[in-house]
């Protein structure tokens, strides 16, 4: 046991396959066009997972870089949380897999389901725990292969989705810096715009499911659109008024990447400069719980992110959940 610590992010690292799904393949499997993609999705290209390959192999890739990066023995991890919704096996947790594969010895190990929010949902988890005194460094994993449950007969919803991880090392900081605050959410009365309808326990796999798709993705578009277009913007003001900040404290914001459309509303309503956002969606389209991690790393990794600013986070997604978290950044 450990005393009370306030919690940070110590490193950052991220992982995706090698092969590219570009807008122009899409056009040869399915009734689309890259114009049509781009305009109203942002989305250029994505990454797909080779066959064989597993949602733990790229949170495994993910989580070495950024212990590398922390100088942080597998030993002295606590406690690997991996949010996902697209997890190795029905079970056992993909946490688990990955906390052998990484040799964490010493780490209890858990998957958390909330959609593309949960590596917020994570993080939040693991600022507890820490501040908590219960655990001093905590492995917090974004990772989904989303183009595993893609039905790739319907154009609506094949072109959003990509594949990879992002990892954070998450322990102690000095006073003042670190994670500051969190503000999560559910509204379960759109648990059906957003869903993988068979497979489950309500409606275990069937022939049947399987011939109606009913194994991959089911989205209402427009539902789900219009409210990220809502939560976005009010989570982010929810979480600096819980803080004592205000819109014009923000350095950057890592929001979720799944349409660009969505982030360029939040970007109308907070009224911050575009440059404030970061973006990458155009390389790798949605990658669920993966999108934020990986879009924090890229920030880190260009330099748009420095010691002492203040980094917002913010997610949504299947749930409906949202989480948005703000920190000073601390290396
Ligand atoms: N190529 C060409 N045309 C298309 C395509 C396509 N890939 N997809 C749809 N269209 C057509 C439709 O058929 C429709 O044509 P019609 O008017 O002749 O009927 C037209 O484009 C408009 O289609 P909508 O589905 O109504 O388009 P919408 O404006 O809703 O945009 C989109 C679709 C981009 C999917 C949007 O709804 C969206 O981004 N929703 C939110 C997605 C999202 O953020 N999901 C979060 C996931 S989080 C998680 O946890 C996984």
């Amino acid at each position: 046991m450990c005393n009370h610590k306030n919690a940070g992010i110590l490193s950052v690292g991220s992982a995706v396959p090698d092969k590219v799904l570009s807008n122009a393949d899409l056009e040869k499997m399915v009734d689309t066009n890259d114009e049509w993609i781009r305009t109203m999705t942002g989305i250029s290209e994505r990454r797909i997972a080779s066959e064989g390959e597993a949602t733990s192999d790229y949170a495994t890739k993910a989580a070495k870089v950024a212990l590398d990066r922390a100088g942080i023995d597998p030993s002295e991890i606590d406690l690997i949380i991996v949010a996902t919704v697209t997890s190795d096996m029905q079970y056992p947790a993909t946490a688990s897999i990955v906390q052998n594969a990484l040799g964490c010895k010493n780490a209890a190990a858990f998957d958390l389901g909330a959609g593309c929010s949960g590596w917020v949902y994570s993080l939040a988890a693991a600022n507890s725990f820490i501040k908590s005194g219960m655990y001093n460094h905590v492995l917090v994993i974004g990772a989904d292969l989303l183009t595993r449950v893609t039905n790739w007969t319907d154009r609506t919803t094949c072109c959003l989705f990509g594949d990879g991880a992002g990892a954070a090392v998450v322990g102690p900081v000095g006073e003042g810096e670190g994670l500051l605050g969190f503000e999560l959410g559910s509204d379960g009365s759109g648990a059906n715009a957003l869903c993988i309808p068979a497979g489950g326990s309500r409606q275990p796999i069937t022939h049947e499911a399987i011939d109606a798709h009913m194994d991959k993705t089911h989205m209402e578009g427009r539902e789900v659109f219009k409210f990220a277009v809502k939560i976005q913007g009010e989570a982010t003001e929810r979480v600096l008024a819980k803080v004592g900040l205000t819109v014009s404290d923000i350095d950057m914001v890592i929001p979720h990447q799944a349409n660009i459309r969505i982030i360029d509303s939040a970007v109308q309503r907070l009224g911050l400069a575009q440059d404030k956002f970061f973006v990458n969606i155009h390389k790798y389209g949605n990658t669920s719980a993966a999108s934020i991690p990986l879009a924090l790393n890229e920030a880190v990794e260009e330099g748009k992110i420095k010691k002492g600013d203040t980094v917002v986070t913010v997610g949504f997604g299947a749930g409906l959940t949202w989480a948005s978290g703000v920190m000073k950044w601390v290396y």
